[in-house]
């Protein structure tokens, strides 16, 4: 696992850009895993100065969204898909037939699960999967717990994440209590990895996830395992790293 510290979150933005940039650069038809919440909206929105003063086109990508909370249509403001359509895709080329979310208002979870998994197995592996991290560790809506063979699944929400994203609703009672969430399992099959996470709230889970155990306790623990994965972290969500513990970090 590599381990790089910004000054700050918009360094750390502009870097995570240029890495998915390198990627498409390399690989025009490459798969993106794609996450959403408040830590890559910057980094999207660097892909879009790319995309329009650089030229990066986007045109043969295909795209995974990690997740979707159940029970949201794509229209409600909350959702994944309206966030994915706000911070990226409504900016950039990528053709929507060639973006997969999961949608959060199916008739039927267990069936939209298994579309997922059968549209993952067909189209990937991932490429290039962009993660965050919860303040639990989650990876995805994968909470700890979560085994790490475990493909998409309908997954409950634990309070911790309800609190953190309730910030995201008009109220907390209105955060839903699931979501559809990619597997451990398919994020570990994605050929590159990288985790982005900014602010002191990271810092512990930051921490674990890098030097401790690895767990289910502490989902993010499992990229240790992982042999092509980069954490960018703000100093903040670093704070919490023993340097004394023989691992590489790298300051930008
Ligand atoms: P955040 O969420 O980027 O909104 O902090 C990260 C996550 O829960 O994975």
């Amino acid at each position: 696992m590599e381990v790089i510290v910004f000054p700050d979150y918009a360094k750390l933005s502009v870097y995570a850009a240029q890495m998915m940039a390198t990627q498409i650069g390399n690989k025009a038809t490459s798969v993106l895993g794609l996450a959403t919440g408040g830590t890559p909206v910057q980094t999207y929105q660097e892909l879009v100065g790319l995309h329009r003063e650089e030229g990066l086109s986007l045109s043969e990508v295909t795209t995974f969204n990690l997740d979707e909370y159940w029970g949201l249509s794509g229209s409600h403001p909350a959702s994944y898909r309206y966030y994915m359509w706000e911070n990226l895709f409504r900016h950039v080329d990528v053709p929507m037939e060639q973006v997969h979310i999961p949608h959060g208002d199916a008739p039927d979870a267990m069936e939209e699960c298994r579309r997922y998994e059968g549209l993952l197995s067909e189209l990937g592996p991932i490429d290039l999967q962009i993660l965050g991290i919860g303040n639990n560790g989650h990876i995805g809506f994968n909470e700890p717990g979560t085994e790490f063979g475990s493909i998409t699944a309908l997954i409950d929400l634990t309070p911790d994440t309800i609190a953190a994203n309730a910030r995201f609703f008009e109220a907390s009672e209105d955060v839903p209590r699931q979501a559809i969430s990619m597997g451990i399992k398919s994020i570990m099959q994605a050929r590159q990895i990288v985790l982005l996470a900014s602010g002191a709230s990271k810092a512990e889970a930051v921490a674990k996830a890098v030097t401790g155990p690895v767990s289910t306790a502490l989902p993010a623990s499992i990229l240790q395992l992982h042999p092509q994965c980069t954490f960018l972290l703000d100093e903040a969500a670093a704070s919490g790293i023993d340097n004394g513990e023989g691992l590489a970090v790298k300051r930008m």
